[in-house]
């Protein structure tokens, strides 16, 4: 039996359809209740539904075998984890944007630059590379209100379709990398339940 952690919200619908192609569909009757473990119909898997954010923490410790979650949760988390498939699903960006009126503006002429993001490692690592002296602002969401709000200077977020930015009157200044929903496995899964895992890679490869 493999238990499967996915990522409620934004990725959900489009991961449990994957999956569901792959012939590991979820009960849909356990899938409309408020139930956070549901099983798959004929199949040896159940999935739990838990956020983004911690699939890889219940990935890594191995209460879930393997778990679906964007490529910038994982560049956030830095868990331990096998990360064999690229699924495709749920691509945006992890940019960093500001107010209209400061894309372009050189970073030197500000004291502290402050950034409010949900990415504080993948924040510091970019400003560091580039020597540039910041101040974090960790947020849980919502960040685009950050610096219409004059909390923070730039933000760094996901932009998927840019509305959210374009309708704060943000404007992206960099792109820092790209995401996709991943595919991960715990470490001891990958080895110790080695053919129910090939078998769920292998569906899965098979329709994205
Ligand atoms: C994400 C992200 C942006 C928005 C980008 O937020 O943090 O706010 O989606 O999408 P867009 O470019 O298509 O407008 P999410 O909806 O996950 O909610 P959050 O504000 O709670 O992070």
């Amino acid at each position: 039996m493999l238990t499967i952690a996915i990522s409620k919200g934004r990725l959900q619908d489009e991961t449990l359809a994957l999956f569901a192609r792959a012939g590991l569909e979820a009960d849909g009757a356990e899938l409309n209740s408020r139930r956070l473990i549901v099983s798959a119909i004929g199949a040896r898997c159940r999935f739990v539904f838990v956020k983004p954010a911690d699939v890889p923490t219940y990935v890594e410790y191995g209460v879930a075998d393997a778990g679906v979650c964007g490529r910038d949760v994982l560049l956030e988390a830095r868990a331990e984890v096998h990360e064999p498939l690229d699924l495709g699903l749920g691509r945006c960006r992890i940019a960093v944007a500001g107010r209209r009126e400061v894309v372009g503006e050189d970073y030197n002429l500000l004291a502290t630059v402050r950034v409010a993001t949900k990415y504080p490692r993948v924040t510091a690592d970019y400003f560091h590379e580039r020597g540039i002296p910041i101040e974090v602002v960790t947020l849980a969401g919502s960040v685009e209100l950050a610096p219409l709000l004059g909390l923070s200077d730039r933000i760094v977020d996901l932009v998927e379709t840019g509305r959210t930015l374009r309708e704060n009157g943000l404007e992206v200044i960099d792109v820092i990398t790209e995401s996709t929903a991943r595919l991960i496995v715990n470490r001891a899964s990958f080895h110790l339940k080695r053919s129910e895992v090939s078998g769920l890679v292998t569906a899965l490869a098979g329709v994205v």
